[in-house]
């Protein structure tokens, strides 16, 4: 951050990347911009790095040499989705977003999960008031730590290994982010969730160290849940979870699910962040690059809006992300919606709508 005046001024890195996520960029910017122009009590610029795989095709990497240092130079950054119909998506994944959020040590990764009034929840079990979770991510290790290889490749008795690697170090943080998280919020509930019934190790390191870290909370109520009983209470018994916990895959897996229970996958964001504040975070939509609607301009925008308002909270601009999703509230409660919500919007309508009510509401004159 820059303050050359009164008013704050970030830099933020856009990497839109690949399929929809040029279209959801493009938005969540439009928005912002709206935003600080309208309240003007910050200054945002957004550069562009055409990373990708565009850029893979071109120059056989994802990311160019430096690429960390680069993100280094911003006050954030503001990440579409990658993964291409023509490239193995270990080959991009890896190639860009876990070039980053590992590297970067990115290590928790926020997604909350709300249903916006006008939409609906699948969910039988659950009334208007719809869901209203938090869920936490393992972000630098576990299942995606990329410990494993093949050999005898290609005979019959070919192997594979894929190691899931759990250190103190890494619980301990990701626990204790959790448990803070979960304080802030009103209940201060707690769920940790793991598979520690069957994976011996690790996920007894997980139990033992979320018991540890819960004795420096007290006002939190905790308990623990094996992941496949997690699935069942999250339909069934919905009301009963506030925050969530858990390791980088399990979490990658219920999140998607939190997000079509919520309403839809299109609006759920998410925060690769570094509490430390030694790096900056990344911010994007849970979603992929849904080669199925590439470039029809029906993607919902709303995940890439709200990961750009967690954003803006990140940096300090609280205030202005609290304006920026009741704009986005109340262009769902109008009941203008992409297709995905039910609605017959397109990314641009609801877009142009949500930087309207932002104009209307917080406008001088
Ligand atoms: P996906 O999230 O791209 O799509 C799943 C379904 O959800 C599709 O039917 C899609 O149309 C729909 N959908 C997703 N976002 C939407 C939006 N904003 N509005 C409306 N509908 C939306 O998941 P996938 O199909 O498993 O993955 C496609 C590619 O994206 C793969 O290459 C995968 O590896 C990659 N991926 C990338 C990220 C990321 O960059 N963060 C996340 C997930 C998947
Ligand atoms: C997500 C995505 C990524 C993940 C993929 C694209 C590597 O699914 O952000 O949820 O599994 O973390
Ligand atoms: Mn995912």
């Amino acid at each position: 951050m820059i303050t050359k005046s009164a008013t704050p001024h970030y830099r933020i890195a856009s990497i839109p990347a690949d399929g929809i996520g040029p279209e959801v960029i493009d938005a969540a910017i439009q928005v912002v911009e709206a935003l600080a122009k309208t309240l003007q009590t910050f200054t945002i610029e957004f550069e562009h790095l055409p990373w990708g795989t565009a850029h893979y095709k071109e120059h056989g990497r994802y990311i160019p040499e430096g690429a960390l240092d680069k993100l280094r130079s911003f006050d954030a950054g503001l990440f579409g989705a990658v993964g291409a119909p023509d490239v193995p998506d270990h080959i991009s994944l890896w190639g860009l977003l876990l070039a980053i959020r590992g590297p970067l040590q990115l290590y928790a990764n926020v997604r909350p999960v709300r249903t916006f009034p006008g939409t609906k929840t699948p969910l039988t079990t659950i009334d208007s008031r719809g869901i209203d979770w938090l869920i936490i991510r393992e972000n630098s290790e576990g299942e995606y730590a990329g410990q494993g290889g093949r050999s005898h490749i290609a005979q019959p008795w070919e192997i594979a290994t894929e190691v899931a690697i759990f250190t103190r170090v890494g619980i301990e943080r990701i626990m204790r982010f959790a448990f803070e998280q979960a304080q802030s919020r009103p209940r201060k509930l707690l769920t940790v969730v793991t598979k520690s019934n069957s994976m011996r190790n690790g996920m007894v390191l997980w139990d033992e160290i979320a018991l540890e870290v819960s004795k420096d909370f007290p006002d939190v109520t905790w308990d623990k849940m094996l992941v496949d009983a997690m699935t069942v209470r999250m339909i069934s018994n919905p009301y009963s979870i506030d925050t969530i916990v858990g390791t980088n895959l399990h979490m990658d897996i219920i999140s998607d699910m939190a997000a079509a229970l919520a309403g839809s996958i299109g609006i759920a964001p998410s925060s690769n962040i570094d509490p430390t504040r030694k790096n900056p975070s990344l911010f994007e939509p849970v979603h992929g690059s849904a080669f199925d609607i590439t470039g029809k301009g029906v993607a919902n925008p709303i995940g890439a809006i709200w990961s750009a308002a967690e954003m803006l909270r990140w940096l300090g601009r609280g205030e202005e992300a609290g304006k920026l999703m009741e704009s986005v509230e109340k262009v769902c409660e109008a009941g203008i919606l992409t297709r995905d919500l039910g609605g017959k919007e397109d990314t641009k309508g609801v877009t142009k709508a949500i930087v309207e009510d932002v104009r209307r509401r917080y406008g001088k004159e």
